[in-house]
């Protein structure tokens, strides 16, 4: 391998950009050509890319988003789209990718493999933090402190009116987010798609403990089955006429915002180790760090969606919330 190239793509996450400057340094160091490659396989398809190099890279790494820009590219879903990307690629005498992203990335990239047989490692970028092979993805730290940031301040004013506050948090089909930043916050209840609780019995327990409680949290994972903050929101108001009720989704500042050090370590990490395996002949993982160690698993392992989080969390949240 002697020039390799980079890009972003599915929805950004805080950290890729020290994702980004880890796999561009790493090249340098060992010698190789690096392209950043712009908007994902949009960039790809298109062949809009240019040579990095350690300055184009600096300065970066405390910054959110991605400057090799994100999308989610409609013609790389098409076998046409997928040969003129590899097309792009051999012009430019690339010979091998790094994909920053998520699950739709590194199932685009399995994809690209099967048919052209480029290398290609994934590092993982989701706030979401929803894939396997690795504890943590790039983003979910800072996401998740940026909810606690938020649900603080709504937790002062919320004390102040005795008011109920149904918050939204992201995570389409998972509620890693919403559990830890429950939890984090002191949330009285928690709805996740994983836990598969029946919303009355949330509202029963919200009945039974503490009828004096000042004010109230209720953390929902836009993904949940309860439905989205104004549904459940809802449902809480038909059942406790009395309770003074507000929602607020916090939306897309979760996305935003300078990646928390955790991120940028393990961007870091996660770079280096991404073009050390490529150099080491890997293809068609993504690297990813459990405990102290970074392994690699393959994408289609890593993107197997399961519906199961840490029975421990939710139980400390269950006992908690009292
Ligand atoms: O995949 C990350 C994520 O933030 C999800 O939690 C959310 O549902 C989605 O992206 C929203 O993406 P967008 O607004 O970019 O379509």
């Amino acid at each position: 391998i002697k020039s390799i190239g980079l890009f972003t793509s599915g929805g950004d996450a805080p950290g890729m950009n020290a994702a980004i400057r880890a796999v561009v340094r790493t090249g340098l160091y060992y010698d190789l050509k690096v392209f950043g490659i712009t908007r994902g396989y949009d960039g790809l398809v298109k062949g809009d890319l240019y040579e990095m190099d350690a300055k184009s890279v600096a300065n970066i790494i405390q910054r959110g988003g991605t400057i090799l820009k994100t999308a989610r590219s409609q013609e790389f879903l098409t076998v046409e789209g997928r040969q003129q990307a590899y097309d792009k690629l051999q012009e430019a005498g690339i010979d091998a990718l790094v994909a920053i992203g998520g699950d739709g990335t590194f199932t685009g990239a399995k994809k690209f493999i099967d048919e052209h047989d480029v290398p290609i490692i994934g590092i993982p970028g989701t706030i979401d933090n929803d894939l396997q092979g690795t504890d943590f993805t790039i983003g979910y730290d800072t996401a998740i402190n940026t909810v606690v940031d938020a649900v603080d301040k709504i937790r002062d004013t919320a004390e102040s009116h005795d008011r109920v506050f149904i918050v939204e948090v992201m995570g389409r089909d998972s509620g890693l987010i919403a559990l830890r930043s429950g939890i984090g916050t002191g949330a009285e209840a928690i709805l996740i798609p994983e836990a598969n609780l029946d919303f009355s019995d949330t509202l029963d327990r919200m009945d039974k403990t503490r009828k004096n409680k000042s004010s109230r949290i209720i953390i929902v994972a836009e993904g949940d089955e309860a439905g989205g903050a104004f549904e459940v929101a809802d449902r809480v108001k038909n059942r406790f006429p009395h309770y003074d009720v507000r929602v607020s989704v916090l939306g897309h500042i979760q996305r935003g915002g300078k990646p928390s050090c955790m991120d940028r370590v393990l961007a870091s990490r996660l770079g280096v180790a991404a073009v050390e395996g490529l150099l080491a002949g890997k293809s068609g993982e993504m690297a990813g760090l459990i405990g102290p160690d970074v392994c690699f698993t393959p994408f289609d392992r890593a993107i197997k969606h399961i519906r199961e989080v840490n029975p421990n969390l939710l139980k400390i949240a269950n006992i908690l919330s009292l």
